[in-house]
């Protein structure tokens, strides 16, 4: 859409905008010819006369001005004692015709402008733009200040690219600002010789630079995430945001570019992704171990099974065999009771064989308790759960016995039962806690106790806690410590617990060294 004129708006604002101006001269004709002139302008001035520099400091000691006008030569000082007497007030110089390099000497002191006098005093017909176009300088130029402030204190690394590649491979870099400096090690002057090309290097993704070489060819903002690498070779992650600047006709001469470092926000990322990872890995440690369990648990009944069935049957099918054979050998019994007879030993023969397979299974079951390293389960238990401890917080200690805990036990329940106790400790723990695991030789006795810094077990609880079922959690079945005791009893060990609500717990493990001697799988 076209752009239409002013809106009434923007008149009325600019109709109301009045400067105050504070006029340094002696010359009283001037001063009576300035108001009606400054009026047809469209500017309105207030101004405050002051005819020496003394006056002049009376007055600016009390009151402020957008703009002060001066004579280079006043009676008692020149332009420079002014010039002490402010220090954030835009200040125009007069000076007579002819006397045109005092003004630029007037100038390069920091005034912002010249009047040359002329005598017929046409010189106030342009002083209200004069005084405009100071006052418009000074706002933008505190603007700039502002921003230029900005740019050099961020805490974002900020470049300037020129808007075409030129002689160099890619655009150069024109502004620097000192985060750049401080992120990459490059000063502003090895950075605007060069290009951001100086930043990358093997990890750069080649995908993330070609998502900005498409965005600069169509003059298009881009945010990436890549690897830059600071002067040292010492590598960072940054995120970084290119801008495109147009000037009012829409046309590019610059690219901002703002980056920033995120090697902390990626390393976390990372970190976190490697324990999600690790959780992952647990988890399908817990599934694999769960079926271990059903198995050992199936297993297990079928073991007990032949137990018991060759108790039951081994001595009366011995026996039944025993008699038929006695019985066999009487010449008294008519063949049809040797048939009989024939026929029942043959049964007896027969549940001796079941009585023998069953033997074999339990026998299969015994291998499995082997010499084994104690520190070594625990050690593999306690690799599955510590990542999750250091997720919750929970600090983990474990104390290894010196030297190894060899004894005889079933490997897979051994760890099901390290596995049970220190969940439990894991579970009462909250941030900030601990646990601690140690194993260790006890006379004749091979210790692991686990203690937690966690809430406890309230003394009234302490007795049911083995029973199955018992749980004062949410949602769970509370067979760990049931099964744990199971475990350890199939071991020939105690399970001992010291606790007290509040005040964390202990739980301990004690074992028999000698364990051939009593080992009730190996009659
Ligand atoms: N280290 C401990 N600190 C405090 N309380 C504990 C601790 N260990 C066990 N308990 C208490 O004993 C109860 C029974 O524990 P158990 O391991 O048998 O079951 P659970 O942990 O509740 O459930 P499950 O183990 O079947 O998932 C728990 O619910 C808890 O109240
Ligand atoms: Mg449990």
């Amino acid at each position: 859409m076209k752009k239409q004129g002013k809106s009434t708006d923007e008149m009325s604002k600019t109709a109301s905008q009045v400067y105050r101006v504070l006029l340094i001269e002696d010359d009283s004709a001037s001063q009576m010819a300035l108001q009606p002139l400054v009026k047809e302008e469209n500017v309105v001035c207030d101004y405050k006369f002051a005819g020496s520099v003394s006056k002049a400091r009376k007055i600016l000691d009390s009151e402020k001005f957008d703009v002060v006008i001066t004579d280079y030569l006043l009676g008692d000082g020149t332009v420079f004692d002014i010039f002490e007497l402010l220090t954030d007030t835009p200040v125009i110089v007069v000076t007579g015709s002819g006397n045109e390099e005092v003004a630029v000497k007037a100038m390069k002191a920091g005034a912002y402008d010249y009047i040359v006098r002329d005598p017929e005093s046409n010189y106030l017909k342009v002083l209200p733009l004069t005084i405009e176009n100071a006052i418009k300088r000074k706002k933008s130029e505190d603007k700039l200040r502002i921003l230029d402030s900005a740019v050099s204190n961020a805490n974002d690394a900020i470049i300037i690219l020129e808007a075409e590649p030129g002689k160099m491979r890619g655009r150069r870099i024109l502004y620097v600002n000192g985060a750049f400096t401080r992120m990459t090690g490059y000063t502003f002057h090895e950075a605007t010789a060069s290009t951001l090309r100086m930043l990358r290097g093997p990890k750069t993704s080649l995908a993330a630079l070609d998502k900005i070489r498409v965005a600069l060819e169509q003059f298009k903002p881009v945010r990436v995430e890549l690897v830059n690498y600071r002067k040292d070779g010492s590598e960072f992650w940054v995120e970084c945001n290119i801008v495109p600047l147009a000037d009012k006709n829409g046309l590019f001469h610059h690219w901002v570019s703002v980056q920033r470092d995120i090697t902390e926000r990626k390393k976390a990322e990372e970190e976190r992704e490697g324990l999600m990872k690790e959780i992952e890995a647990m988890n399908a440690d817990l599934t694999e171990l769960n079926q271990e369990l059903e198995t050992i648990g199936v297993e297990r009944t079928m073991s007990l099974m032949a137990l018991t069935v060759a108790d039951r049957i081994r001595n009366p099918a011995a026996m039944i065999g025993g008699r038929c054979k006695r019985m066999l050998n009487n010449n008294n019994i008519s063949p049809d009771m040797k048939e009989g007879l024939g026929n029942i030993m043959e049964g007896a023969e027969k549940l001796d064989k079941i009585v023998k397979d069953f033997e074999t299974l339990l026998n299969e079951r015994q291998y499995k308790f082997k010499y084994e390293d104690l520190n070594r389960i625990v050690e593999k238990v306690v690799s599955v759960i510590h990542k999750e401890a250091k997720v919750k917080g929970v600090e983990m200690k474990v104390t290894f016995s010196n030297g190894s805990l060899r004894m005889k036990m079933h490997k897979d329940l051994m760890r099901v039962a390290v596995f049970h106790l220190i969940k439990n400790a894991f579970e009462a723990t909250s941030e900030g806690g601990r646990i601690t695991v140690k194993t260790f030789k006890d006379g004749d006795k091979v210790i692991l106790s686990v203690s937690d810094s966690g809430y406890g077990i309230p003394e009234e609880d302490v007795e049911h806690v083995f029973r199955p079922f018992f749980s004062t959690k949410e949602r769970r079945f509370g067979m760990g410590l049931p099964l744990v005791k199971q475990i350890v009893s199939e071991h020939l060990g105690n399970l001992l617990i010291d606790s007290e609500s509040g005040n964390g717990s202990t739980f301990i493990m004690e074992f028999p060294t000698s364990w051939l001697d009593n080992n009730p799988y190996d009659r």
